[in-house]
C-alpha cells in the first residue's frame, strides 16, 4: 500500500498508516467503502462486492486499532455480522498497544430486534454490546441481556452521546470504529460525535439505487483531508471532521 498524503511513503502497512499518535485517546472513526458513483452497496444490497484486497486490509487494520466496533442493527442484520476475529500478526500489534482482547461489536438498535441465538452473541469471545433505548420492548431487552452486555441509553431513540460515554467511562472503550451503516453515520455526524471519516473509493460505478455512505443527514459537515493511500486501483481517503463552529484542522 502506498501513502500519498500527508507525505509519500512507498510501502506502508495500514496499521501504521491509521494508528493515531495516542493510540488510547478517545476517537470515533467511521469507515465505509463506496463506488465512484457514491453507492455503498452492490447488486446484492451488501458492501462485499465493492471492496478489493486493499479495502479488506484496511478494514482488518482499523478493527485491530479499535477498542470497540460500532454498527447499526440494519447493517448487522443485512451483513450477518459475527464477532471480531483478529489475525495473529495484527493481534501482536494490538497487544503492544495495550488491547489484549478482540474488540466487542456494539450494535445500535431502537427495536432490539436481534436474534439472541445469532453467532454474534454465541461465538463472541468479548461479549457483544447491545446499545438500545427504553422504548425497546422489555422482553427483547431481557432475552438479549442473557447473551450480551445491554446498555439502555435514551428514551424513544438511542442517545448516542450517552451510549459512547458509557462505553468510554464504564468499560474503557475510548477508540471506537463505526462500520456504518448510512443511517447510523448520519445520526452520529448530526450529533457532532465523529472525529474522522475514512472511505475506500472502489474502482467501479456500483449502479443501482442503494444508499450512499451517509443517508438522511440534514446540513453540511466540513472535512479536512488527513490521509490518502492507494493500493492498485483502490483509493483510501481519511478526513478529519470539523467540530461545530470550527473549521476542520488541516
Ligand atoms: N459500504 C459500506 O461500507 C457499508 C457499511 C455498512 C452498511 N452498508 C450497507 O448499508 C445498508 C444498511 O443501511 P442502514 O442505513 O439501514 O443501516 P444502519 O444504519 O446500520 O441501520 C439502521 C438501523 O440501525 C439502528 N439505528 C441506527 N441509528 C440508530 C439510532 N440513532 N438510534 C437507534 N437505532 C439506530 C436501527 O435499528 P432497529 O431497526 O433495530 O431499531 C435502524 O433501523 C446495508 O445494505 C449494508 O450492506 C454498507
Amino acid at each position: 500500500m502506498r501513502q500519498l498524503w500527508p507525505h509519500v511513503v512507498d510501502d506502508v502497512a495500514p496499521y501504521d498508516a491509521y494508528r493515531l499518535g495516542d493510540a488510547a485517546a478517545p476517537h470515533l472513526r467511521l469507515n465505509m467503502v463506496q463506488g465512484l458513483d457514491g453507492r455503498a452497496t452492490d447488486a446484492a444490497a451488501v458492501s462485499g462486492g465493492l471492496g478489493g484486497d486493499g479495502d479488506f486490509a484496511v478494514f482488518v487494520a482499523l478493527r485491530a486499532l479499535a477498542d470497540a466496533i460500532l454498527v447499526g442493527a440494519g447493517t448487522a442484520r443485512a451483513e450477518d455480522y459475527g464477532p471480531h476475529r483478529i489475525r495473529p500478526s495484527l493481534a501482536i500489534r494490538r497487544r503492544a498497544d495495550g488491547r489484549t482482547e478482540p474488540a466487542p461489536i456494539v450494535v445500535v438498535t431502537r427495536s432490539a430486534a436481534l436474534d439472541p441465538a445469532a453467532r454474534l452473541f454465541g461465538e463472541a469471545r468479548t461479549p457483544t454490546v447491545v446499545l438500545t433505548c427504553a422504548a425497546a420492548p422489555p422482553e427483547r431487552r431481557q432475552a438479549l441481556a442473557a447473551v450480551a452486555d445491554v446498555i439502555v441509553a435514551g428514551e424513544d431513540a438511542v442517545d448516542l452521546a450517552e451510549g459512547l460515554r458509557r462505553l468510554r467511562e464504564d468499560r474503557g472503550l475510548a477508540h471506537v470504529l463505526c462500520e456504518g451503516g448510512p443511517s447510523l453515520n448520519a445520526d452520529l455526524l448530526a450529533a457532532g460525535l465523529v472525529d474522522e471519516v475514512c472511505t475506500t473509493i472502489a474502482p467501479q460505478l456500483a449502479g443501482g439505487s442503494g444508499p450512499g455512505i451517509v443517508e438522511g443527514l440534514t446540513g453540511r459537515v466540513d472535512l479536512a483531508l488527513a490521509r490518502l493511500l492507494t493500493d492498485g486501483a483502490e483509493l483510501f481517503a481519511s478526513y478529519r471532521v470539523a467540530r461545530p463552529g470550527q473549521a476542520a484542522a488541516g
